[in-house]
């Protein structure tokens, strides 16, 4: 008999010590959310005091600019860092050869002089593709087979970089899934002296059935139709092949790197920042959102999902989230809840 009659039976360590009481818990946390992390997509509409549901978003509205301005300020008050535009385009100015993407007097190109100007040290960020201006809903131009050609594509994507770079965008980002698109835009960009605005690519963008709110908020669904982005976006069974374009747009200039979706992807976005530990980011899409909202809204889930689903972002390696939530939960965070 060498064992202990005392110690025996007793576990030698007891987690759950740590557990008990708040501060112990406190004391423990790995991670924290922090309004710094939110970056806030939103939709802008033609026209002036123009307020519009998305019906498959409840919470999340169309904005014309003026209402865009008073959004900012919210926004910016809290202390949210950046802004992420969507254009609503109407139907008659979408083309073919998406020309409107790079309109100087385009809606985006508008409203982003408009809160550099009301708000000169927020961060405001474009999308650079160009699904909301062609009549096809594809983010690129077709060839005779309805093929999205790649660098004819590239060649208008940088007519638009370079427009929003002109109208005070402070950061580009192209969701487009074009090859070479991230070197092409950063050579035009500091040919044109536009040296500090930062490219965030989206560069592990899968094809995704969760974009299908967003496209209803944009009106590029009924375009789309029942065509697919599966010859440009990232097919969902692969993940090396995400470490592969990170590789690829970190090589070409990008200075932030994104993975999209969020939560069905936490290991693409874990294995991106600890492979390459560059300023990594996550977009919590549209499906997500309406996914958490209409659980909440209807009792299935409490809004403590939110916050669990942005700290499982936090945990895998994000830097920063595009979430529809940002707002609500940047006033959370202010209140201290
Ligand atoms: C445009 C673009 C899309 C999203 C962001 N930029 C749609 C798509 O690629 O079809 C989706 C965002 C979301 O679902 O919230 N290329």
């Amino acid at each position: 008999m060498t064992q202990s009659i005392i110690t025996s039976g007793f576990p030698n360590q007891r987690p759950r010590r740590m557990r008990k009481d708040d501060f112990s818990r406190r004391l423990m946390q790995e991670n924290v959310l922090t309004v710094n992390d939110l970056i806030y997509p939103c939709f802008v509409l033609e026209g002036s005091n123009q307020r519009q549901q998305v019906s498959s978003m409840p919470g999340v509205e169309r904005l014309s600019i003026d209402l865009l301005l008073k959004e900012a300020e919210i926004i910016h008050r809290l202390g949210v860092p950046v802004m992420a535009l969507f254009p609503v385009t109407p139907v008659e100015k979408k083309t073919e050869d998406a020309s409107e993407a790079y309109n100087p007097e385009g809606l985006v190109q508008q409203a982003v002089r408009a809160l550099r100007q009301e708000f000169p040290e927020l961060g405001i960020m474009t999308d650079v593709a160009l699904d909301p201006f062609t009549t096809h809903g594809q983010d690129g131009l077709l060839d005779d087979n309805g093929y999205i050609v790649n660098d004819h594509t590239v060649d208008v994507l940088i007519k638009q970089a370079l427009s929003h770079a002109e109208a005070g965008a402070q950061i580009v980002a192209p969701s487009d899934m074009m090859d070479g698109r991230i070197g092409a835009i950063r050579d035009a960009l500091e040919f044109n002296s536009h040296i500090h605005t930062r490219i965030m690519a989206y560069s592990a963008k899968y094809a995704s059935s969760f974009y299908g709110p967003f496209r209803d908020a944009v009106g590029s669904s009924g375009n789309l139709g029942s065509g697919n982005k599966f010859t440009y976006q990232m097919d969902p069974a692969n993940s090396d092949e995400a470490l592969h374009e990170v590789a690829l747009d970190i090589q070409e200039g990008a200075d932030m790197v994104m993975v999209k979706p969020g939560m069905p992807y936490l290991d693409v976005l874990y294995r991106v920042k600890d492979t390459f530990k560059k300023p990594t980011y996550v977009y919590q899409v549209s499906g997500e959102y309406a996914m958490l909202k209409a659980a909440i809204d209807n009792g299935w889930l409490t809004e403590s999902v939110i916050m669990e689903s942005l700290l499982a972002f936090k945990r895998a390696g994000a830097d920063g989230i595009l979430t529809y939530f940002a707002k609500e939960v940047a006033q959370q965070l202010k209140a201290g809840i």
